[in-house]
């Protein structure tokens, strides 16, 4: 294609940028593709709930229901054994929150009248703070939640404490 009715450099700029946007397309796409990474959405198959609770579903496998609301998530806190994998689906009662979890890479949306979804290993012992990452109120930075996350043996011993 001739380039003339343009400055020739102007022409290689505007044909870097171009290209460089190819680039930048095809390694986004391609790498999720191969990665198997999706662009996260709602899911269907779980209803919107209006209680927050953990549920253990086998040794290490765990469903968190996690609501969000002016200004609280509910269960505030939750104990887990290190290697655990939690699945959390998460909601709000009232207007749309952020749910992220520091040191994981998780980053939703709770939304009224749907329900987002992630699967979480928690490998490391320590305490994971659940923040609300969207401005929702007056009370938006006092709304925080914490998943402890104890070593086997611990975790053993406080589940005996807390029966
Ligand atoms: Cu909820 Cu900010």
């Amino acid at each position: 294609m001739k380039w003339d009715f343009i400055d020739e450099y102007e022409a290689w700029a505007f044909k870097l940028s171009l290209g460089l946007i190819v680039v930048f397309f095809v390694a986004v796409v391609g790498l999720a593709a191969l990665k198997g990474i999706d662009v996260p959405t709602c899911v269907t198959e779980f209803k919107p709930f209006e209680k927050g609770e953990l549920v253990q579903l086998g040794p290490k496998e765990y469903q968190l229901k996690l609501l969000a609301r002016m200004w609280s998530f509910e269960p505030r806190e939750i104990v887990i054994p290190a290697g655990a994998k939690v699945t959390v689906y998460t909601t709000s009662l009232d207007v749309q929150h952020g749910f992220e979890i520091e040191g994981k890479a998780v980053n939703l949306m709770t939304i009224p009248g749907a329900v987002n979804k992630a699967e979480i290993v928690f490998k490391r012992p320590g305490e994971y703070r659940i923040v609300c990452n969207e401005f929702c109120g007056i009370g938006h930075q006092t709304m925080y939640g914490i998943i402890k996350v104890l070593p086997e043996e611990e975790y053993e011993k406080w589940r005996e404490g807390s029966r």
